[in-house]
């Protein structure tokens, strides 16, 4: 009995022994730009499709795709998200594509991020859980007050890849501070290889070693992006963060 327990914690951190093939195991993609011309994600209809397709073969049986709102560059409104989604969905009936395929969006810290909180309905998923995103470089002075205020509203808040913003980057006790808030990390499962810098590869583990990611997502804008995905699932850390038991992709 002892053996079987020590055998069981001994493994707790590591990565798993055996391979995993896909992303099947977490299910839903929760981080995507799948709707066609609205953003810097998927160029046309035919582009989105691929897409699709192709993360429906590496596994994932559920896509919650999360276009930017942003005030400056991509003005969506929750009526331009779900538009393009009916049509999404409508193009991917026509072709036979089964999955299930949700919309919510990926908010900008910007000046009208807060008055959005209060005066609108956002768009959410899973148990009202918001994606947003802030500068990579300078860091909000208000990031802290953002988080309060959608928990004041009963939203729960995801940052979006944690492992990409610049001015997080000084000190590993920003990540610390942050998650005391209560906020949840969504890391970018790209960011483990290093396609974005290898600063952000580096962030990547020490928050997947430090058992700091609540979700993961592919924040897939291009077919490349996707490809990618194959040369993740290969790497050890992959392995290990689509196993952890905390992960909570598979619950939405
Ligand atoms: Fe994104």
């Amino acid at each position: 009995m002892f053996k079987n327990l020590l055998k069981k914690f001994s493994k707790k951190d590591e990565a798993p022994s055996f391979p995993i093939q896909d992303f099947s195991i977490i299910g839903t993609d929760m981080h995507s730009h799948l709707i066609p011309g609205i953003d810097d994600g998927a160029e046309d209809m035919e582009m989105a499709i691929q897409m699709v397709i192709q993360l429906k073969s590496l596994g994932f049986n559920k896509l919650i795709t999360t276009p930017h709102v942003m005030c400056d560059y991509y003005k969506n409104s929750s009526e331009t998200i779900i538009n393009g989604l009916s049509n999404l969905k409508n193009e991917l009936a026509r072709r036979n594509i089964e999955i299930t395929i949700e919309a919510a969006a990926e908010y900008y810290l910007d000046e009208e991020f807060s008055g959005k909180i209060d005066n609108e309905k956002l768009l959410t998923f899973g148990d009202n859980y918001v994606l947003f995103e802030t500068s990579y470089i300078n860091k909000p002075e208000n990031l802290k007050d953002v988080i309060f205020q959608l928990f004041a509203q009963k939203y729960k808040p995801i940052l979006a890849h944690p492992e990409r913003y610049n001015f997080l980057y000084d000190d590993f006790k920003n990540y610390q501070s942050l998650k005391e808030t209560g906020v949840f990390f969504q890391l970018n499962i790209n960011s483990i290889i290093g396609s974005y810098s290898p600063i952000a590869r580096t962030i990547a583990i020490d928050l997947i070693d430090n058992n700091m990611i609540d979700f993961v997502g592919t924040d897939a804008h291009n077919l490349n992006h996707i490809y990618n995905l194959n040369a993740c699932l290969k790497d050890k850390y992959c392995q290990k963060i689509i196993t952890t038991a905390s992960l909570l992709n598979n619950k939405l």
